[in-house]
């Protein structure tokens, strides 16, 4: 029923150059099956009943997302990000109004499966603080000595997580850690980070492996792949 859906909006950072990936356009407009990757990602929140609206931070010299049907979706709205992906991150939630919580999701992550979605929307109902999707590690990990490639000690594995998205906190919360944060110059490499930052604890939600953030070249038939089996 509707009026049992938790009251969320989502934030899409979308203003990135994906200069890893090495193509001419930003790795969100590049195309998989008949969609790019940021109308891949955008459907796979749309498709849940409870997002119901869509912030999406674009770079000021965007050219691509206005040629997209995406732009006259009346769902989405866009603002513009800023040159770190907690600065796009923190002009969505600026433009986000009263919700009572707020999920990021990373517009280069196409592969988000419904389960996990819905898994990590669960905690509207069972968290004050909102939490993560998360992926176990599942190789050995090593730490390098600083300055070379050798082996300073394996990194012990019980209880580290692969730190994926969306991510979902209360909006206000979230707004106010991320805006001490950036004001005092913390490391944010995840909006979680911001939290812990400010000295919460946010839940980790195991989600599945394949919720793969499209990086290197190398991972675009990865992505596609994945896609081709949701089909
Ligand atoms: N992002 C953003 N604003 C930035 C930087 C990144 O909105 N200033 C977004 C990207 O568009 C992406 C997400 O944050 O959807 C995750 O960032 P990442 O994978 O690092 O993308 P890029 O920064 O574009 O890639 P790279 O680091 O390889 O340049
Ligand atoms: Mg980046």
């Amino acid at each position: 029923m509707a009026s049992s859906l938790p009251d969320v909006v989502a934030v899409v950072p979308a203003a990135g150059i994906g200069s890893r990936m090495q193509t001419e356009c930003p790795k969100q407009y590049l195309t998989i099956g008949d969609k790019t990757i940021l109308e891949h990602t955008i459907g796979c929140l749309t498709a849940h009943p409870a997002i119901r609206r869509i912030i999406i931070a674009i770079s000021a010299d965007d050219n691509w997302f206005g040629q997209l049907p995406l732009a006259a979706d009346p769902r989405v709205q866009i603002v513009t990000g800023g040159s770190q992906r907690a600065e796009s991150v923190m002009a969505g939630l600026l433009a986000a109004g009263d919700a009572e919580w707020a999920l990021v999701h990373d517009a280069a992550r196409p592969c988000l499966h419904p389960d996990d979605l819905t898994r990590l929307l669960d905690l509207t109902r069972t968290s004050r603080t909102g939490g993560i999707l998360a992926a176990p590690v599942r190789d050995t990990m090593k730490r390098g000595e600083p300055g070379n490639d050798c082996i300073a000690h394996t990194v012990d594995r019980e209880s580290l997580w692969h730190a994926l998205t969306p991510q979902l906190f209360p909006l206000a919360l979230l707004q106010a850690c991320l805006q001490r944060a950036l004001a005092e110059g913390a490391t944010i490499t995840d909006e979680a980070s911001a939290l812990e930052y400010c000295g919460y604890h946010p839940q980790l939600v195991s989600g599945r492996a394949d919720n793969i953030k499209v990086t290197r070249p190398e991972d675009l038939d990865l992505a596609a792949f994945y896609l081709s089996l949701r089909r």
